[in-house]
């Protein structure tokens, strides 16, 4: 499925790359004409990760990445093309719209997120109507889940049924592999025959959305206590379910968390629901599942300050530390409310009123401080034994941000806390074993050195000057440049589109070439290129594409024997040569080789 190429140039052109990348990496810096900052796509100490916001590029020094908006967005959150475009159209008001045939995979990416909205509908109704959710409702009712939470939410029931849900999308048209594909049904061979069975039955719905607040997935929370199955079944990964990246309620969340500059995170999606319906609309669930470094950045774009709420036992404790250290590193500012023993949100809001939980968050300590705070409560403080090992974990945790100005605070803050002076704390600090860093970041950034790709000085000329004297030029390299001369394959790909049409349309496909192409294209962009005022681009051109043919006849002499070899030298190459070359002269010979010889 195409997107047309005008609403492409329209998100393009509403889009000023330096204001999406600051959303991405706010500690983007002007410098000089340019910005820059440390480069996401590998790891460095001295920003080499340059944006440019006349040419509306970005360009890395370091590892050699580059691109436009849209080769940023596809690069930094791992996602497609056409998932770029929706998302940056989705910031900038312009609707993304399909034409023409769908491709496979759009096609059946559409018809999932279809299925989702349909499915949704179906549990909702049954939910609402169907008279075997008698149940359900009256769960609902003693939960104090009210009808207009049930709607709010698109809440649903499943039928205790194998295929209810099978059987009204097969109606519907889809086919029973593309349900599975959605993983609404399960496959089962045990009859030696492939057969298909919901996945959900006899359960409560809520539908997951992604951040557009369309329908990705579903959580189906067990409605009969003595069901032996887990108390909740979740969607399976599958092309638009991405757990890693998912928060339940950020669609409904998003405004307030960017207007409160806050985004509250508790565990459960009744927690969630509830936390909105009682006003507090900053609040997403991370739905029992690890938070990771993909959520942190995630919410990075929108906020500064997270609040963690985690169940107050020992497994909650645990990940709000670990999520801390995550957020942290993002440098985000982290505090962690503490709730009573054996309370959730919800329970704690439908006991006490929100009133008590909302003085809770208030209340709600930075991580550094709760850290602080339950490791002495686990440790000795006044053995020495003890100390050390609340200052080791302390100062592991300081270590996880990037920034030196939030570590020092930390530092004295900690000092203070535990009675030590800042100067032992850092010191110590400076001992510790390198930053061991998340696994995500190691897949992503390796530590081993990265070199960016070396091209040929010439060919990356060429392209420089096709770029912006694109009408001068064309001709001269339709006729004189044979692509076959051309050593670098993503410049010779770059020169053939450049010559192949207009610069035009050249810029408006560009962001759909590979990511190797996009790399060398940015690079050229990147670099200025200097006309001396007596020389015209032509000139330079032809000086290029000199140099270019006196390399191509550099190898071929060395491949003869001597006896040819001096020959060769003295009547080919001669005119080729910088100190004796002459255009027509090496025109006229190339003529010979190019046009004649076949
Ligand atoms: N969860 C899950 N699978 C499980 C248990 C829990 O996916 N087997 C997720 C659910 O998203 C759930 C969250 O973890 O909402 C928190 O789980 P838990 O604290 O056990 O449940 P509550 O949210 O308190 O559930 P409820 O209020 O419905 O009892
Ligand atoms: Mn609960």
């Amino acid at each position: 499925m195409a997107i047309p190429k005008e609403t492409i140039e329209e998100i393009r052109s509403r889009c000023n790359i330096v204001d999406v990348i600051t959303s991405y990496l706010p500690e983007l810096r002007r410098r000089g004409s340019t910005y820059k900052c440390n480069c996401p796509f590998h790891q460095e100490k001295t920003p080499s990760f340059t944006v440019n916001e006349e040419r509306q590029i970005y360009h890395c020094f370091g590892c050699g990445a580059g691109g436009d908006v849209f080769r940023f967005i596809m690069e930094y959150d791992k996602i497609d093309f056409i998932s770029a475009v929706q998302l940056l159209g989705d910031r900038v008001g312009v609707e993304v719209l399909f034409e023409g045939k769908a491709s496979e995979n759009q096609g059946s990416k559409e018809k999932l997120l279809n299925l989702h909205t349909d499915a949704a509908a179906f549990y909702h109704r049954t939910l609402l109507q169907s008279k075997e959710a008698e149940h359900a409702r009256a769960y609902l009712r003693q939960r104090r889940l009210s009808e207009e939470i049930v709607k709010d939410f698109q809440i649903g029931y499943a039928p205790n049924e194998w295929d209810s849900l099978l059987k009204g999308a097969m109606q519907k048209g889809y086919s029973p592999e593309e349900i599975e594909k959605a993983g609404l049904v399960v496959v089962s061979d045990k009859l030696k025959k492939k057969s298909h069975y919901d996945r959900f039955r006899n359960r409560l719905l809520f539908p997951i959305c992604d951040h557009m607040g369309r329908v990705i997935g579903f959580s189906g929370r067990a409605l009969d206590k003595k069901d032996n199955s887990a108390k909740y079944i979740n969607s399976p990964e599958t092309m638009i379910f991405r757990k890693s990246r998912v928060l339940f309620a950020f669609d409904k969340a998003r405004k307030t968390i960017v207007d409160k500059k806050q985004a509250i995170i508790v565990e459960g999606q009744i927690d969630a629901i509830r936390c909105h319906h009682e006003g507090l609309r900053q609040v997403v669930a991370s739905q029992g599942t690890a938070l990771t470094e993909q959520h942190a950045k995630f919410l990075k774009r929108y906020t500064d300050e997270i609040v963690l709420v985690f169940d107050a036992d020992e497994a909650g404790i645990k990940a709000a530390l670990t999520t801390s250290e995550l957020f942290i590193a993002e440098e985000l500012s982290v505090r962690v409310a503490i709730l009573p023993e054996k309370e959730d949100p919800d329970s704690l809001i439908c006991n006490k009123g929100v009133e008590v939980f909302q003085k809770i968050l208030e209340q709600a300590p930075g991580a550094l401080d709760y850290l602080i705070r339950v490791t002495t409560e686990k440790e000795n403080i006044h053995s020495e034994v003890g100390k050390k090992r609340v200052c080791d974990a302390v100062m592991r945790f300081i270590q996880k941000s990037p920034s030196s100005v939030w570590k020092e605070s930390m530092i004295l803050r900690a000092a203070k806390q535990l009675n030590i002076s800042a100067q032992a704390l850092s010191k110590d600090m400076r001992r510790l074993p390198k930053q061991v860093r998340t696994e995500r970041v190691e897949e992503k950034k390796s530590d081993h050195k990265v070199i960016p790709k070396v091209y040929p000085l010439e060919e990356i000329k060429v392209l420089q000057l096709f770029l912006v004297h694109h009408k001068e030029v064309r001709a001269l390299i339709e006729e004189w440049l044979p692509y076959a001369y051309i050593n670098d394959t993503d410049c010779r790909f770059l020169i053939e589109q450049l010559a192949s049409q207009s610069i035009e349309s050249f810029n408006a496909i560009r962001s759909q070439f590979s990511a190797g192409a996009q790399n060398c294209l940015s690079k050229a962009e990147i670099g200025l290129i200097r006309i001396d005022s007596d020389t015209t681009a032509i000139d330079l051109m032809k000086m290029y594409i000199l140099n270019i043919w006196s390399h191509v006849l550099e190898q071929e002499s060395k491949a003869l024997s001597i006896e040819k070899r001096m020959d060769f030298n003295s009547t080919i190459r001669k005119p080729f040569d910088k100190r004796t070359r002459s255009w027509e002269e090496a025109t006229a010979i190339m003529k010979n080789r190019l046009y004649e010889d076949k």
